[in-house]
């Protein structure tokens, strides 16, 4: 039996598609018209979350706004978007005394004038760092450069972006059977780091409360790849997110990134994952899916098939969890996807194709949030 929160749906849920959903989730209404009135129009994927509350994002970066199509989808599709790359150190502080947020303002400003939320990508993160602070080598240096930079950037955005990647990517991919994954060495941990050389996770805590006292108001989430299941790196950022929130350190939520290819559509991967959100959500934290592609080897209709049948389970995963709050794909279209420029032979990863039309992933994503909670 579902329950739904009507308190929560949003304003710009048409009223039609609002009667849908009544009776797509076992409700029932009478149209009182006879057969006569029109079809209700076709909700979009950001109106289908909206009964959740739920946040449907997008990556997005600032340049391809100027292409109409791309514009368009993202402005009525979505009612979310992160920047994929503008906000990232590098881009935003590209010299030691100069900042620039003109590509990350314009997609705040987009997003604000399409009624969409604004995600923070990523202030720590040990690749797109700018030169200049790779060059510094003191680690007092770049405990300063850190907290200024977090302290800019949060600031900047204070009050426009409700959830900030604070740190990413900081796990090793190691770890095994029950010993968890190791803190990853970089520019941040200890070569040569913070201050926080050897003391595992206390670099995040210091980054989590530099990013809190510039903003109290914006979620916190440590967001990283390869977590997506029960598995020796999930168990060590569990054991993080455990310390964190036994001892009051302000950490809101993590994101889990889902940059996957097929082979993820396996039953016992897929009821891993929903157990390892279980018990991220136990802690009373949120669940962010931030990235989102499913990457093939070819665009056949088989695989499309596959590729539709496996977003449309991750769209009903996410609903089916309460603290599942965001769900972002990482861009949308097949045109500016970072897929083949990273996965050699792989591509096709997004629900729209590089000439904007949508792929079969985008009903079956549309079906799997029309699934109750
Ligand atoms: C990627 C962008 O998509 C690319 O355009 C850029 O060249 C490199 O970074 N994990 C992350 C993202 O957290 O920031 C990365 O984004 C993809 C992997």
């Amino acid at each position: 039996m579902c329950t739904h929160r009507y308190s929560e749906i949003s304003l710009r849920v048409s009223l039609a598609f609002f009667l849908a959903f009544l009776s797509a989730c076992g409700g029932s209404y009478s149209s009182g018209g006879g057969n006569n009135n029109p079809p209700p129009p076709i909700p979009t994927l950001a109106q289908n979350a909206a009964k959740y509350n739920l946040k449907i994002g997008a990556a997005a970066d600032s340049p391809y706004l100027g292409d109409s199509n791309y514009a368009s989808i993202l402005g009525s599709e979505f009612n979310e978007l992160t920047a994929e790359n503008e906000m990232k150190f590098a881009s935003v502080a590209p010299t030691a005394t100069t900042t620039d947020y003109s590509g990350a303002d314009a997609l705040v400003s987009f997003a604000q004038s399409h009624q969409m939320a604004v995600r923070g990508h990523t202030l720590v993160w040990h690749q797109q760092v700018p030169g200049w602070v790779s060059a510094a080598s003191s680690t007092a240096q770049l405990n300063t450069i850190l907290q200024n930079h977090i302290n800019d950037e949060v600031t900047h955005f204070a009050s426009k972006i409700y959830a900030w990647d604070v740190v990413n990517e900081a796990f090793n991919d190691d770890g095994s059977g029950s010993t968890p994954a190791t803190v990853r060495s970089t520019i941040w941990y200890d070569s040569p780091g913070i201050g926080f050389a050897g003391q595992g996770t206390a670099y995040i805590e210091q980054a989590l409360n530099w990013a809190h006292a510039a903003d109290s108001t914006a979620k916190l989430f440590y967001n990283d790849y390869n977590i997506e299941t029960q598995n020796p790196k999930s168990d060590a950022v569990y054991l993080m997110a455990q310390d964190f929130t036994n001892r009051g350190v302000p950490l809101d939520g993590i994101g889990f990134q889902f940059h996957v290819d097929l082979s993820f559509d396996n039953a016992s991967v897929l009821s891993s994952v929903a157990s390892n959100f279980q018990r991220f959500a136990a802690l009373g934290l949120e669940i962010h899916i931030t990235e989102l592609d499913i990457r093939l080897s070819d665009s056949s209709a088989a695989s499309l098939a596959a590729q539709a049948k496996l977003y449309g389970e991750l769209a009903a995963l996410c609903v089916q969890q309460p603290k599942c709050t965001t769900f972002q794909t990482w861009g949308f279209t097949d045109k500016y996807s970072w897929v083949p420029g990273f996965f050699t032979g792989m591509g096709w990863a997004l629900p729209w194709d590089a000439t904007y039309q949508k792929k079969p992933a985008y009903n079956s994503l549309l079906t799997g949030f029309q699934r109750c909670r």
